[in-house]
C-alpha cells in the first residue's frame, strides 16, 4: 500500500499537481463553457453545494499518539458482502466523453488499475459492453436511472445486460427523475442528453428493447433519426415522475444481487430502505445538483447512521475532495465513499492517467491521514467517532 505514497515521491513525475484543491481550477482552464457549466454547476444558488463542503469543516480528526504500528494502515473495507482493498468508488457520472474523447473507457480502466469500483451511469456516452471490457477484472456496479413503468421491458433489458457484463450490484438513483434547476446549463442552453449527436444515449442506442420500441413507434431505426432517438432515450431515463416504494419489488424480482438506493437524505427514507429489504443506500444529494436549499449530505449521514447503521450498508457522497474528507465520512459510519467531480477533473487534465492520479492521490492522502492520526486501519473498530471532535 505504500506504493500509493511513494507515487508522490517517485522520479516519474505525475501528470499534474497533487494539490487536490487546485484540480478544479486547472480543469476549468481546459474545459469548454458547456462542459465547465455541466460539471461545476449546481442547482439554483448552490446553497446545498456549499453546505456539502462546509459540513466537513465542523468535524476534526484528533490525532492519537504512540499507537504502536508495524505498517501503513489497511484501507480494506467490506461493502455489499464483498471485500474491497480500498474504501472508495468512482461515482456514477454521465456523458464522460464531453470531458475527454476517451470518456468512460479511460475512467473504467483507471478505476480497475487502482482497484477502485467503477459505477457505470445509465447516461453514459459509451456502451455497457465496451465499459465492461475496459474495466476487465475490476469491480463494477450498474447505476440505473429508472425508466417509467410503461418501459418495464427496457428496464428488464438493461438489468439483463448489466448482469451479463459482470456488474455485481445495482445502484438506483432516486434524486434525478428529472434534471435539476441548473442555471449554468440554462444560461448555456446546454443539455447533453438532448443534443442531436446523442452523446448521453449510448446505453439506449445499444439496447435491443429500446431500439425495438423506437422502431415500433417511429417506423425507423435509431440511426435514421438520431435526434429524435436521443430525445426519446432522455425521456425514457428521465420520465417526469418518480416511482413509489412498492415499485422496488419489480427491481428485486429482476435483479439477482445487491440493490442500493442512491440519493437518500431523510432518516425516514433510510429506515424505509431497510424495511423494503434493500442492501444499501448512498447518502447523497447528487453533489447539490438536484434540489437546492437542502442539508449538507454529511449532516444527513450522521443521523442516518444512528438510525439504521447496523441494518444496511451505508455509502456516502457529495463534497468529498481530499483524504481527510474520506476519513471523516468513514469515521461517521459510512462503509465506503463515492468520489465524484474530482475524478472528472483528472479526466479533463490527463485522461486515464489523470483519473489514476486523482484516485491514487486521494488514497495516498487518506493513508497518511490515518497513519499519522494513529488510526491503524479504515475498519470501524479503529476509524470511528472516537477519533472525531465536533465544533460548530
Ligand atoms: C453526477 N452524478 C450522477 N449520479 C448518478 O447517479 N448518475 C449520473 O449519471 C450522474 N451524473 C453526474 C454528472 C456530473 C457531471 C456530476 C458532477 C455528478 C452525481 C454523482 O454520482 C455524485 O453523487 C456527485 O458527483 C457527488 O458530489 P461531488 O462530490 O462530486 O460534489
Amino acid at each position: 500500500m505504500d506504493a500509493v505514497y511513494k507515487h508522490g515521491l517517485s522520479s516519474e513525475r505525475p501528470p499534474f499537481t497533487f494539490k487536490s484543491d487546485d484540480w478544479e481550477t486547472l480543469a476549468k482552464e481546459q474545459m469548454s463553457n458547456n462542459s465547465l457549466g455541466y460539471v461545476c454547476g449546481s442547482a439554483s444558488t448552490g446553497e446545498t453545494y456549499r453546505k456539502n463542503r462546509a459540513a466537513f469543516q465542523k468535524w476534526s480528526l484528533v490525532p492519537q499518539r504512540l499507537v504502536k504500528t508495524k505498517d501503513y494502515p489497511s484501507l480494506e473495507t467490506q461493502v455489499l458482502g464483498a471485500n474491497l482493498p480500498v474504501p472508495i468508488a468512482a461515482a456514477p457520472i454521465g456523458v464522460q466523453k464531453i470531458f475527454n474523447p476517451d470518456g468512460e473507457i479511460a475512467v473504467a480502466a483507471a478505476a480497475a488499475q487502482e482497484r477502485v469500483p467503477y459505477i457505470y451511469s445509465s447516461a453514459a456516452a459509451t456502451s455497457i459492453e465496451d465499459v465492461a471490457k475496459a474495466n476487465g477484472d475490476g469491480v463494477r456496479w450498474f447505476q440505473l436511472y429508472w425508466p417509467s413503468n410503461e418501459n418495464n421491458n427496457i428496464t428488464k433489458s438493461l438489468l439483463k445486460r448489466a448482469k451479463e457484463n459482470g456488474f455485481s450490484a445495482l445502484f438506483v438513483t432516486l434524486d434525478t427523475f428529472k434534471l435539476g434547476w441548473r442555471p449554468s446549463d440554462l444560461d448555456n442552453g446546454y443539455n447533453p442528453f438532448l443534443r442531436p449527436d446523442s452523446i448521453g444515449a449510448a446505453l439506449g442506442f445499444t439496447d435491443p428493447a429500446f431500439r425495438g420500441q423506437f422502431k415500433e413507434r417511429h417506423g425507423k431505426e435509431v440511426e435514421e433519426d438520431v435526434g429524435s432517438a436521443a430525445k426519446e432515450w432522455a425521456r425514457t431515463i428521465f420520465p417526469e415522475f418518480s416511482h413509489s416504494w412498492e415499485d422496488l419489488k419489480f427491481l428485486r424480482e429482476h435483479w439477482d444481487g445487491p440493490i442500493v438506493l442512491k440519493g437518500i437524505q431523510a432518516v425516514g427514507d433510510a429506515k424505509k430502505a431497510a424495511e423494503y429489504g434493500m442492501d444499501g443506500i448512498v447518502v447523497s444529494n447528487h453533489g447539490g445538483r438536484q434540489q437546492d436549499g437542502g442539508p449538507a449530505s454529511l449532516d444527513c449521514l450522521v443521523k442516518i447512521v444512528d438510525a439504521v447503521g447496523t441494518k444496511i450498508d451505508i455509502l456516502f457522497d457529495s463534497g468529498v475532495r481530499c483524504g481527510s474528507d474520506i476519513a471523516k465520512a468513514l469515521a461517521l459510519g459510512a462503509k465506503g465513499v463515492l468520489i465524484g467531480r474530482p475524478y472528472i477533473y483528472g479526466l479533463v487534465l490527463g485522461g486515464q492517467v489523470g483519473v489514476s492520479h486523482v484516485l491514487r492521490s486521494l488514497l495516498g492522502d487518506l493513508l497518511m491521514t490515518l497513519h499519522l492520526g494513529g488510526i491503524p486501519s479504515a475498519n470501524p473498530k479503529h476509524l470511528n467517532r472516537d477519533v472525531l471532535e465536533y465544533s460548530d
